[in-house]
């Protein structure tokens, strides 16, 4: 299994912080932000890492994550060169992923749960999570029924079925830059990932699974302090590197 961690964007929620910087490296707590999804990827014994990145802020990557070589790990770069929304990370990243199976993580989301053994127990499909939120407005939802087998999955819907939030961590197998290529831009201009998430689904092989523990996205003012008290409390002793 490769990673990726999708670490590009404009970050223009966070402006003036992100005028000279990428979100991604703004500081959580202790770390940069993008430590603590590398932490969950190289958690679940991922060392072949692909970050992709916009243009702007190319070179402060390289200088603070280098090779990879000191995290255990082997980090490979891509440029975004404008954000085109999320789905077009697996066709950034095809000739790099070499028909292998993925976890991509977004470089804002920060996890206190460990998800080692959903990322090695998957064997093909897709797997996706779901996490109870107050604003489901913000992401992509999925509905359950009774049995909670899924019904449907939106992306940020004005009106939204159920509050169960997807969060940024993403397993597909091989086919996912295939099925990427086939996404057309949304009305936002964006490949939206909810596209691949339905195009495993009308398959029938969409595994979608709720989890434990604290969950930010810290893309908003509000977020990033949440994101900073959870690091400081919460996820010091859990951190490898
Ligand atoms: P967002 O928070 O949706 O977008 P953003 O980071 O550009 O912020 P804003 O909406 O405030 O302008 O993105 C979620 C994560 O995905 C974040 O880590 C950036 C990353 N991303 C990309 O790398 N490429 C993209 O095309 C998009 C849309 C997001």
């Amino acid at each position: 299994m490769k990673g990726i961690i999708l670490s590009g964007g404009s970050g223009t929620r966070l402006n003036p912080l992100t005028k000279m910087t990428s979100k991604q490296l703004l500081p959580i707590y202790n770390r940069p932000m993008i430590y603590y999804p590398l932490n969950t990827l190289l958690k679940a014994g991922i060392k072949d890492i692909l970050i992709i990145i916009a243009p702007e802020h190319a070179g402060n990557y390289l200088n603070l994550l280098g090779s990879g070589r000191e995290f255990g790990a082997r980090f490979t770069y891509e440029i975004q060169d404008e954000p085109r929304g999320l789905a077009e990370a697996f066709i950034i990243a095809e000739s790099f992923l070499d028909n292998e199976d993925v976890a991509m993580i977004l470089g804002d989301n920060i996890f206190e749960n460990d998800f080692s053994e959903d990322i090695k127990s998957f064997e093909k499909g897709g797997r996706i999570f779901a996490k109870k939120v107050s604003d489901p407005e913000r992401f992509g939802v999925v509905e359950f029924d009774e049995n909670k087998k899924v019904i449907s999955i939106e992306e940020k819907p004005e009106n939204p079925k159920s509050n169960h939030a997807i969060p940024g961590l993403y397993v597909f197998d091989n086919r996912v830059s295939k099925i990427a290529k086939q996404v057309e831009p949304s009305e936002r201009g964006e490949l939206e990932i909810t596209e691949i998430h339905n195009a495993y689904l009308k398959m029938g092989e969409l595994d979608v699974r709720t989890f434990d523990g604290d969950w930010v996205d810290a893309g908003t003012f509000d977020s990033l302090l949440k994101a900073q008290i959870i690091a400081k409390e919460k996820l010091q002793g859990g951190l490898i590197v």
